[in-house]
């Protein structure tokens, strides 16, 4: 996403990141992450410049931030120079504070997407929206065994119950499973394993429109897949053949 080569050039200020359960702090190397997936830089919403006074203001923002993590969403407003950005975070329902907090830090050093959290920086007012223009797909490299129809359709069915979880009624804001759910499914004798989760800026009602937007994408993403997510700037899904998050 970024060139090395020169001093001026410019870094999209979007990072999605989430990260595997190894604690890791400020470590640059891809290696050490061991779980580096995908990135997606938006120029439209705004760039700056490695090491220039915007990024040190930056991430001096996001080292604030870092302390509030308690229930793993937060987001906030900054200004540099006569820019102004808005930043979102966002942990997976099961990632403890300091696994959050680290992956938060990693992913602002290598702009990956991972696990366990997401990064969200923009120029772009976004909180409260639902983003429909920004979709990261990720998949399993294997392939179902036998009926891919009857696969996709079990997949679609398990994502729809867990969306009814997301945005039960019953449930509690600045907690950490907020519109996060988790479920599984028996498929003859294999299990399917799921999760979602919505950023806690929106509205229940705007979880459940995202989700569905996401859901949509299913065929897209993960046609005939053993595994995949879908990621947008306000809500994502998992869904594996083994467990991925914990109890
Ligand atoms: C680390 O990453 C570099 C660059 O992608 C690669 O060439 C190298 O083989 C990796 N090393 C390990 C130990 O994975
Ligand atoms: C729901 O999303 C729409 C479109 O993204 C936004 O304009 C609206 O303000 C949101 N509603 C609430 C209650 O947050």
């Amino acid at each position: 996403m970024f060139e090395m080569s020169s001093s001026s050039v410019s870094i999209s200020i979007l990072a999605v990141v989430a990260m595997q359960l190894s604690f890791i702090h400020n470590v640059l190397s891809l290696n050490q992450t061991n779980s580096y997936l995908q990135h997606i830089c938006i120029n439209s919403e705004g760039t700056y410049k490695q090491k220039s006074s915007y990024e040190s203001e930056l991430k001096d923002h996001l080292d604030i931030m870092s302390n509030i993590l308690d229930y793993g969403f937060v987001h906030g407003v900054g200004g540099a120079g006569s820019k102004t950005y808005y930043i979102k975070v966002l942990c997976r329902g099961d990632a403890s504070e300091s696994k959050c907090r680290s992956c938060l830090y990693t992913a602002f050093s290598v702009y990956g997407t991972i696990d366990n959290c997401f990064l969200y920086i923009s120029e772009i007012y976004t909180f409260q929206k639902v983003d429909y223009k920004h979709y990261l797909y990720l998949h399993n490299a294997k392939d179902v065994n036998g009926n891919t129809k009857l696969f996709n359709k079990n997949t679609r069915a398990l994502l729809y119950k867990l969306k009814e979880k997301t945005t039960r009624k019953e449930q509690e804001p600045y907690t950490k499973d907020y519109m996060y759910a988790t479920g599984e499914e028996s498929l003859g004798t294999m299990k399917l394993y799921g999760m979602m989760q919505c950023t806690q800026d929106l509205s229940v009602k705007n979880c459940s429109v995202c989700l569905d937007s996401i859901i949509a994408k299913l065929p897209r993403c993960c046609n005939g897949k053993q595994g995949g997510r879908v990621l947008n700037p306000s809500c994502t899904f998992r869904y594996e053949l083994y467990p991925f998050v914990k109890a």
